[in-house]
């Protein structure tokens, strides 16, 4: 109990409320995005933005960038919750997310969701395995803001989606959470480090 709230302090869970996103992402002819929260912006060097986004190994939409090295990350809008449902709660490996989602196709041919608050298209320059997560760190080579709708953050998602989504996420979640423990297990045991199991909060939400 003490830990959970710890680690929810330590590493500002408690205080940050993030953006979402749709990060958009294409492999030859397949389109496919997921929905992320995970994403730090990088703007010191203001002619050169660039973004780090942390993606699960059990997603789909990590595959593709993996194979393209190519991703968009998409601003939605409060107007746009019903696709962190079927963007965020779904994988694209057997179904068409996009079927019935208009949208046009950025510089890199990742896919931008119209009425979006805004997008930035990156190409990957740099990955880091972490175990249950790779990190892409990408340079944009495009960005443009779509509309003045206000931005989706979390906390609104969580305030104002109707109860059954909030169930079906935490059974999701649970879902990948399993997935990832694998991940990670693997990858200590190929790390060969001894991965201290500590009690915490299993999400920041
Ligand atoms: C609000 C919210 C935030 C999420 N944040 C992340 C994230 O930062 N990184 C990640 O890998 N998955 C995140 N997910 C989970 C993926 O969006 C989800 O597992 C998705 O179905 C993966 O789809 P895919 O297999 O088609 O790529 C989030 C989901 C939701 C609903």
């Amino acid at each position: 109990m003490l830990m959970t709230s710890a680690i929810k302090k330590l590493f500002g869970y408690e205080s940050t409320d993030p953006y979402v996103y749709l990060v958009s992402t294409k492999s030859g002819d397949k389109i496919n995005g997921q929905i992320a929260v995970d994403v730090i912006g990088f703007t010191f060097l203001k002619d050169w933005p660039r973004a780090a986004i942390f993606i699960g190994k059990d997603k789909f939409t990590h595959d593709l960038i993996m194979e393209s090295g190519v991703f968009a990350l998409n601003l939605l809008s409060v107007k746009q919750m019903e696709l962190v449902r079927s963007f965020g709660m779904r994988s694209g490996k057997n179904i068409d997310k996009f079927e019935g989602v208009e949208h046009i196709k950025s510089k890199t041919g990742s896919p931008i969701i119209k009425n979006c608050v805004g997008y930035a298209d990156f190409k990957v320059i740099e990955k880091l395995d972490l175990g249950d997560h790779t990190m892409f760190y990408g340079l944009a080579v495009d960005n443009k803001l779509l509309t003045d709708e206000t931005p989706l953050r979390i906390s609104y998602f969580k305030k104002s989606a109707p109860k059954e989504w909030l169930i079906e996420l935490d059974k999701t979640t649970k879902e990948s959470l399993e997935k990832s423990k694998k991940f990670f297990d693997e990858y200590a045991k190929r790390k060969k480090f001894h991965a201290v199991i500590i009690k915490t909060a299993s999400t920041r939400f």
